[in-house]
């Protein structure tokens, strides 16, 4: 499905992480991927590269510096001359954003949540806009997202910025869409990563997942959650733009408890 495909996967940071996996799925359905890593966690991305089928590279990137997008850029033009897709698996809320003290958070933790997890969704796409036009068959660009549509316990300023993270997506669509390159975002169910460690009472939400998903949910595998990001990284979507795709066992179709 990915044969030959030339992709960016950010987001690494151990073999926990959703993007780990969709890394380790893309080099079995043929895909080159080359991961990204940043500041005091690039040690650890650094060896989980080293743990995929076949070991990847790690390029230095802080997604809030314009000078490491154009870093990026400029390697992946001499590396591959051209990218195929990208993923966004990139989230952060300083604590005070999070847990239960959403009336309390200062505004400087909100605009931190949001810049980093919703706006730079266009910063990363716009910085690799010309790699991603001459991308076989068109482009993509896939982001990760956890269902905006309403609030949720604990969630606070990181639901917020999913749901500026949703309409950022729709709205980068309609721009880089006449130049062939396409934006989706997978809402995935709750999965035991280390973003997810770092939410006092991520239990109370797997938790409801195993009352309302008709299916069920394994908090888990992010397997099913990659094997998705990958077939809207492939060929086989490409006339699908602005779309969410809920992978989440169903909860989200159910109006409570099934
Ligand atoms: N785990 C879940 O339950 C869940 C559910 C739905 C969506 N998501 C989303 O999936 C994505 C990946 O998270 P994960 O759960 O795999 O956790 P993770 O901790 O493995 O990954 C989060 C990544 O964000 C990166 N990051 C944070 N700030 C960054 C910055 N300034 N520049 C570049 N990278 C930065 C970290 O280095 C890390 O690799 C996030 O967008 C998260 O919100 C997670």
């Amino acid at each position: 499905m990915l044969s030959g495909r030339r992709l960016l996967i950010t987001g690494v940071v151990n073999r926990k992480s959703i993007a780990w996996e969709v890394a380790r799925q893309a080099q079995e359905l043929g895909a080159e991927v080359v991961l990204t890593g940043f500041g005091r966690g690039r040690r650890m991305t650094d060896r989980a590269a080293g743990q995929l089928p076949t070991p990847a590279d790690v390029l230095e990137l802080d997604v809030n510096k314009a000078d490491d997008i154009a870093a990026v850029a400029t390697e992946l033009e001499s590396r591959w001359g051209r990218l195929d897709g990208v993923l966004h698996a990139i989230a952060f809320a300083p604590a005070d954003a999070l847990g239960g003290e959403f009336m309390n958070t200062p505004p400087e933790s909100a605009e931190l949540a949001f810049r980093t997890s919703a706006y730079s969704l266009k910063a990363l796409t716009a910085g690799l806009l010309e790699l991603l036009e001459r991308g076989e068959q068109g482009g993509a660009v896939v982001g990760l997202d956890f269902d905006a549509t309403v609030a949720w316990p604990i969630y606070d300023w990181m639901g917020v910025s999913k749901a500026a993270l949703e309409a950022v997506a729709r709205y980068v669509a309609r721009d880089v869409g006449p130049r062939g390159v396409r934006v989706n975002l997978v809402a995935a169910g709750p999965l035991e990563t280390l973003a997810a460690g770092g939410i006092p009472g991520f239990d109370q939400l797997a938790e409801a997942w195993r009352t309302q998903a008709p299916l069920g949910w394994d908090t888990a595998d992010p397997g099913p959650v990659a094997a998705t990001v990958c077939f809207l990284l492939s060929p086989a979507a490409r006339a699908i733009t602005g779309e969410i795709l809920h992978v989440d066992g169903g909860f989200h179709a159910m109006g409570t408890a099934v």
